[in-house]
């Protein structure tokens, strides 16, 4: 299967930038530290669908995810909604700086692709 690299030194700080990979968009998220402590201060047993940061990603700087909604499969929108990650116009659902659903009808979170980071280079798939 294809898999798709990317030179994570051209995504600045706090920026997300979206590859397509096997025909979906996956999104990529480099994260602030303030952001990084967000997803970290959780209380778990709030989430629809419940998991760490630390089991999503493999560097806390970098969050990979598959850019499908888990409800009806619309491309959220990045860097909005209530929780400052990504929003999904078609019926509301709203996710975290880590992928995650908080709110709305979607029931899980979004998709950790495979991937691999060596140094500056990320290869999906
Ligand atoms: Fe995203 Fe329905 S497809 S909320």
């Amino acid at each position: 299967m294809a898999k798709t690299e990317v030179d994570l030194s051209s995504i600045p700080l706090g920026k997300t930038v979206t590859i397509k990979w096997r025909g979906k968009p996956v999104f990529v998220k480099h994260r602030t530290q303030e952001e990084i402590d967000d997803a970290n201060s959780v209380n778990l047993k709030s989430l629809p669908d419940p998991q760490d940061d630390a089991s999503r990603v493999q560097v806390p700087e970098w969050m990979v995810v598959v850019g499908i909604c888990t409800h009806l499969g619309c491309v959220p929108t990045t860097d909005s909604g209530d929780y400052g990650g990504w929003y999904c116009p078609c019926h509301g659902s709203h996710y975290d700086v880590s992928g995650r659903i908080r709110k709305g009808p979607a029931p899980l979170n979004m998709e950790v692709p495979e991937y691999v980071i060596e140094g500056e280079k990320l290869t999906v798939g």
